[in-house]
């Protein structure tokens, strides 16, 4: 038995899928383990990295046209919650909600993250989901009946491939009860400053991504020399995106699970993508999956989004 894929055998398939790909690729879900989390906190405090204070901001300015999706008696599905910070102001401007589901692949992560919100909140019922949310999710069926708003901050669905993200829009459309979508978006902007967002100077969005090799190392029998890949962030106008690389210094040959890869010179691992809308750009998207903008509040820099999106007439398609 190989035992190096005992750890993980899905992250260990998936990731030997990718690295023996051309160019090498792993998805960015698994740049989340607990200290991946926990680094991805250190870099929402950074000055180069804007989305999440200027999101806070959004929504803290905007909580009365929030509420308006918050009735009393709603379900708050957060989607990738993580630390679930900006969702407190949420909490705290809705009425009697029926309950908060944050949905996380983060596990141990979110399951402190649920205990703190716990401590905060004890008159709440919160019922934390762990899933990969680009495929079904399975609410509480206790919850099945009752009127649903999804929270889904942080332009996390720009990390997602185009297909992937129209998908999942049509498959929460679906939900019973569903209502409204609460969806943060990072808007195009000048390339410095997306770069530096991405490569900040204290070197904190490095460690994130050195740390998904750490983490290979860690969980999947692979023997990265951390040293030997540096990190890269790079725009890439075609796709309005900006992609995290990892990038060999050296030629070299690096086991992981049981296999020999082999990297040369300049070569690259490629970990992230980080789409940037525009409003036509969601509202087509949103469209895809069966949604339409009913609001689209941002900031007076026009650097980020949150858009309340609504069901729209057409029902989605299938696979949408
Ligand atoms: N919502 C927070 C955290 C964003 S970081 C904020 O806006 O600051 C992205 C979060 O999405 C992480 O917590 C990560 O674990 C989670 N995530 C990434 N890919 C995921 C997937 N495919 N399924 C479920 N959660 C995922
Ligand atoms: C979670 N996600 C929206 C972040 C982003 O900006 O794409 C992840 C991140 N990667 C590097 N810095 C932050």
């Amino acid at each position: 038995m190989d035992t190096s894929l005992r750890d993980d055998p899905v992250f260990a398939a998936e990731a030997l899928d990718g690295l023996r790909s051309d160019p090498k690729w792993i998805d960015s879900k698994w740049l989340y383990d607990a200290e991946g989390s926990a680094i991805f906190e250190e870099i929402t405090q950074l000055p180069e990295y804007y989305p999440t204070r200027t999101e806070t901001r959004i929504l803290r300015e905007e909580v009365h046209a929030l509420q308006r999706v918050l009735a009393p008696g709603t379900v708050l599905v957060e989607l990738g919650s993580g630390a679930s910070v900006k969702t407190r102001i949420l909490l705290d401007g809705a009425d009697h909600l029926a309950a908060y589901v944050p949905v996380d692949i983060s596990a141990r992560f979110l399951e402190e993250t649920a205990h703190g919100l716990r401590q905060h909140y004890p008159d709440l019922d919160i019922s934390p989901v762990i899933a990969d949310f680009t495929g079904d999710i399975d609410l509480p069926p206790a919850l099945d009946g009752a009127p649903k708003t999804v929270f889904f901050p942080g332009s996390t669905i720009g990390n997602l491939p185009h297909d992937t993200a129209a998908a999942m829009l049509g498959r929460i459309r679906r939900w019973n009860g569903i209502g409204a979508l609460i969806l943060g978006i990072d808007l195009v902007k000048d390339t410095g400053t997306l770069v530096r967002a991405y490569d900040d100077s204290a070197g904190v969005t490095a460690a994130f991504n050195l740390n998904l090799l750490k983490r290979m190392n860690r969980e999947i029998g692979a023997d990265f020399d951390l040293s030997a890949f540096t990190h890269e962030a790079r725009w890439n106008t075609a796709h309005s995106r900006i992609e995290m690389h990892l990038v060999s210094q050296d030629d070299q040959v690096v086991p992981v699970a049981g296999a020999d890869i082999h990297f040369s010179r300049g070569e690259t691992i490629h970990t992230e993508n980080s789409r940037k809308y525009t409003r036509d750009s969601l509202a087509a998207i949103a469209r895809k999956g069966g949604w339409e903008i009913a609001d689209f509040l941002t900031d007076p820099d026009r650097l980020f989004a949150v858009a309340i999106l609504e069901p729209s007439g057409r029902s989605p398609g299938p696979g949408e």
